[in-house]
C-alpha cells in the first residue's frame, strides 16, 4: 500500500514537469499541482520559463501572449486573473487575461529599455471565489530589437602621444555606450576610424580596437611636421555593422617629455606691398619681475622664413608675461627707405589655463603622469555646465587626497568660466563631502598656508 503511494507521486511528479516545459512552447502555463493534491510543492520547485514578447511589435493589440491553464479546469468552471505591476498595478492594463479561457494578451508595445521584464501573479478561483490553485508567477521577457544607435560620451576626445613613440603605444580611449541589449549584437559595439586629418606621413597612423583604445600603428611622428591629427572616429553597434555614430579624436603630439608645442607663429607682412617679409629677425622675451626692475629674458630668436613665418621653437611656454621683438631695420634698408622704424615690440601674456599640468604634492610627477587623473574619468556637458573629474592616489588610503582633490578643485574653479559647476569625485566618502561643501574649500583656501600648497600644486614646473 505505502510502496505503490509513493510509486505514484514518483510518477506525478516526472510527469508533470516535462509538461511544463513543453506546453510553453505552446504558449501554455499550466498551475503547478497545488495543495488540492494533498502535496504542498513550493513555488520554487516549479521553474516557470519566462515568457518572450518582443518589444516595438505591431498591432493589432491586444496581441496573444500565453494560456494559463489550471488542470481543475477538466471539473469545474475555473476564472483567472492577473495582478501585480502592468497588470493591476501601475502600468495598468499592460496585460489583461481573459476570464474563462485564461488566456494572456498585451495591450500595446513595449519597449525594452524602459522596462525589460514584468512579474505577474496569476490567480485561478472557482465559480465561489475560492482559491483553486496556489498563485503562479509568471515572468514576462521584453527581448530586445535594436532599436538605439551608439552614443558617444563625448563629442570631442582628447588624447596626447609624445613625437617618436614605438608602434603599438597607446594614444587614449574613447567611449560609446548603447542602450541595447548588450549581451546581444544589437548592443554590441564596434569601433572604427573613418578619417585622419593629416594624412602624413602615413594613413593610418592609428588603429582602434574593440574597446575603443587608440594605439599607435606606423611610426614617424614628428611633431615639427604634424602637431595634431583629428580623427573622426566611429561606434557602431551589430559589432561594428550596425546603427553608427561619429565623434572626434583630437591627439596632440608632444615633446618627448610630454610637452605640446604651444604654438606661437608670427607672420611678418610688409603692409606697404602686402607680402611676407622674410629674413627679420624676432626675438621673444620673457618678462621678469625682480623687486622694482621688469627684466627681459630671451627665450628665443631667429629669422622669419620665406613666407614671412617664425614659429617659436621652445616647448610649452610657462605662464607669465612675454614680449616679441621685431627688428626691421635690415629689412627697410634693403628695401632702399631711409625713414623707418628700427624695431616693433609687442607684449602678450600666456594665461595659467595653458598650464594643463597639477603637481603631485609628494612627488616630481604631474598628477596625469601618475594616471591619478585621467582623461576618460573627466565628463563635461558644456550644456549643463558641469565637469567631474573622478581621481585615485597612487596610494589608496593617501592622506593626500584630499589636497589633490583640492588642487583640481582650485585648478577647475581657475580655468573654467564661472558658469560652470565642478565636481570632482573620489571614492572615500569622508574626501567627497569636504570637496562638495563649497563653505569649506572657501574656508580652506583663506587658510594661507593651504592656499600655498594647492598653488604650489598648480605652478609650473622648471
Ligand atoms: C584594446 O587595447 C588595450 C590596450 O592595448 C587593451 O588593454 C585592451 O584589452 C584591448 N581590448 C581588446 C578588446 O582587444
Ligand atoms: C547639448 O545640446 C545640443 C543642442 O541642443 C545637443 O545636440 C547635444 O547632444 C547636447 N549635449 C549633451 C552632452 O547633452
Amino acid at each position: 500500500m505505502s510502496f505503490q503511494l509513493v510509486f505514484l507521486l514518483f510518477l506525478f511528479l516526472h510527469e508533470a514537469y516535462p509538461e511544463a516545459q513543453r506546453s510553453n512552447e505552446l504558449h501554455v502555463v499550466t498551475f503547478p499541482p497545488s495543495s488540492a493534491a494533498g502535496l504542498r510543492r513550493q513555488k520554487r520547485d516549479w521553474v516557470i520559463p519566462p515568457i518572450s514578447v518582443s518589444e516595438n511589435e505591431r498591432g493589432p493589440f491586444p496581441k496573444f501572449v500565453a494560456q494559463i491553464k489550471s488542470n481543475r479546469a477538466k471539473e469545474i468552471t475555473v476564472y483567472y486573473s492577473i495582478t501585480g505591476p502592468g497588470a493591476d498595478a501601475p502600468p495598468e492594463g499592460l496585460f489583461i487575461i481573459t476570464k474563462t479561457g485564461g488566456e494572456l494578451y498585451v495591450t500595446q508595445s513595449l519597449d525594452r529599455e524602459s522596462q525589460a521584464q514584468y512579474i505577474l501573479t496569476s490567480h485561478a478561483v472557482d465559480i465561489n471565489g475560492k482559491t483553486v490553485e496556489d498563485p503562479m508567477e509568471i515572468i514576462i521577457k521584453v527581448t530586445d530589437q535594436n532599436d538605439n544607435r551608439p552614443k558617444f560620451s563625448m563629442n570631442t576626445f582628447l588624447g596626447r602621444i609624445s613625437e617618436g613613440s614605438a608602434v603599438g603605444s597607446v594614444v587614449m580611449k574613447v567611449t560609446a555606450t548603447d542602450k541595447d541589449d548588450p549581451t546581444m549584437d544589437n548592443g554590441a559595439i564596434g569601433y572604427s576610424i573613418l578619417n585622419q586629418e593629416p594624412q602624413e606621413p602615413h594613413s593610418p597612423m592609428f588603429s582602434i580596437n574593440k574597446s575603443g583604445t587608440i594605439s599607435l600603428v606606423a611610426a614617424g611622428l614628428t611633431r615639427e611636421k604634424v602637431g595634431e591629427y583629428k580623427l573622426i572616429v566611429q561606434a557602431a553597434d551589430m559589432d561594428g555593422n550596425g546603427l553608427s555614430t561619429t565623434a572626434t579624436a583630437v591627439i596632440t603630439i608632444t615633446d618627448k617629455n610630454g610637452h605640446a608645442f604651444a604654438g606661437l607663429l608670427v607672420r611678418a607682412v610688409d603692409t606697404t606691398k602686402g607680402i611676407p617679409v622674410s629674413n627679420l629677425r624676432i626675438t621673444v622675451f620673457k618678462l621678469e619681475d625682480s623687486g622694482n626692475e621688469l627684466k627681459r629674458r630671451e627665450t628665443s630668436t631667429g629669422l622669419t622664413s620665406a613666407n614671412g613665418h617664425f614659429e617659436m621653437s621652445n616647448s610649452l611656454p610657462s605662464p607669465g608675461e612675454y614680449m616679441v621683438r621685431l627688428e626691421s631695420g635690415a629689412y627697410w634698408k634693403q628695401q632702399e627707405k631711409d625713414f623707418f622704424h628700427l624695431y616693433v615690440e609687442s607684449t602678450f601674456t600666456v594665461a595659467d589655463s595653458h598650464q594643463r599640468t597639477i603637481n603631485d604634492p609628494e612627488h616630481p610627477l604631474s598628477l596625469e603622469e601618475l594616471n591619478v587623473v585621467e582623461q576618460v574619468r573627466v565628463r563635461v556637458n558644456d550644456n549643463d555646465s558641469t565637469v567631474s573629474v573622478e581621481f585615485t592616489p597612487t596610494i589608496p588610503h593617501c592622506s593626500m587626497a584630499t589636497l589633490i582633490g583640492l588642487s583640481i578643485k582650485v585648478k577647475l574653479l581657475r580655468s573654467l568660466p564661472e558658469r560652470f559647476k565642478v565636481g570632482v569625485l573620489f571614492n572615500f566618502l569622508s574626501v567627497n563631502k569636504q570637496l562638495g561643501d563649497k563653505e569649506r574649500v572657501a574656508a580652506a583656501l583663506e587658510n594661507s598656508h593651504l592656499l600655498e600648497v594647492v598653488n604650489q600644486c598648480l605652478s609650473a614646473r622648471t
